[in-house]
């Protein structure tokens, strides 16, 4: 059985389907003071997974504690839990005395919870595995990459990928090699939440169908910053993919105005974006677990 909230439905069931499992919506209540109250069916089989993707993640996190407790009381031996997008993976070490080191406190919690945690391109800079983030039995890292890469295929001719900061080098790479493309990557430098400076590598983009490909774009700015420096070097037309978007409207007005035409993304957060489903993956990660 495959539970999940009602925000998801499309890529919950989308995942159900994959996999060949009954998909549950819970049952969500607020009451007027904030609390939730949460009805899961009464009798479960022994492998149940939870479809919550964290982006907006505060409030999940308290579903997840809630939904976990009660399908153990109701018969889930085996529970894991599908985060496409995994939240708080970011701040990874202490970078001033007295921070807390959000990855290992949100990641051991969700261990306390979940038997298996599968998840998309997390955001593991300075740390190896997720398991090192989140020390659960069965831990899962999938990539949005190779989805990307056919969706970009499918949408212009011979592209130049280039990835707007060093960080972004593993997935260009990823893509680039399943089809063979032409890639590059930018350098930037991060000053503040909204303050980004980006250069271009050496890299003839005059005339290219250039898509900036990368995790995760929140505030855009990563990206509108990449996108202005591939327009004013002659790009014929900028595009960009990521695996996860987090981008408010004001976000996406701001990279359309900075040059980006398309924005696709894949299905890990449910996105006015989403252009490819990363359920046929997600799904075989899930039947991998059951099979332990
Ligand atoms: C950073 O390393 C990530 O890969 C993204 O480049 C970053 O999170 C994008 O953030 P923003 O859209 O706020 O610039």
């Amino acid at each position: 059985m495959l539970l999940y909230l009602e925000d998801e439905h499309i890529p919950a069931t989308r995942l159900a389907e994959a996999a060949g499992l009954q998909a549950v919506c819970v049952e969500r209540h607020r009451f007027p003071d904030g609390e939730l109250k949460l009805r899961i069916p009464p009798k479960l089989p022994p492998q149940v997974v939870l479809f919550r993707s964290l982006a907006d993640p505060n409030e999940k996190l308290v579903e997840l504690l809630i939904i976990a407790g009660a399908a153990r009381k109701h018969g889930a031996k085996q529970l894991v839990l599908v985060a496409p997008y995994l939240a708080y993976m970011r701040q990874d070490i202490e970078f001033n005395p007295g921070e807390a080191v959000s990855q290992r406190i949100v990641g051991s919690f969700l261990a306390s919870l979940f038997d298996g945690v599968v998840t998309v391109d997390p955001h593991l800079h300075r740390v190896a595995t997720l398991e090192e983030a989140c020390p659960v039995a069965h831990p899962m890292v999938l990539t949005g990459a190779d989805t990307l890469a056919d969706l970009i295929v499918a949408r212009r001719e011979r592209p130049l990928l280039l990835g707007p900061d060093a960080e972004s080098a593993q997935w260009v790479q990823v893509a680039a090699a399943r089809h063979g493309l032409d890639q590059a990557v930018c350098t930037k430098v991060r000053s503040g939440d909204r303050d980004v400076a980006v250069a271009l590598p050496e890299v003839d983009v005059a005339g290219r169908a250039v898509v900036l490909l990368d995790d995760v774009a929140s505030t855009g700015h990563t990206l509108a910053a990449a996108a202005r420096l591939a327009r004013a070097a002659g790009a014929a037309s900028v595009d960009a993919a990521v695996t996860h978007a987090l981008l408010s409207a004001d976000a996406m007005r701001m990279l359309h105005e900075s040059g980006v035409g398309e924005i696709w993304s894949t299905d890990c957060i449910v996105h006015s974006t989403n252009a490819t489903s990363m359920a046929p993956l997600l799904a075989q990660a899930v039947q991998a677990i059951r099979r332990h």
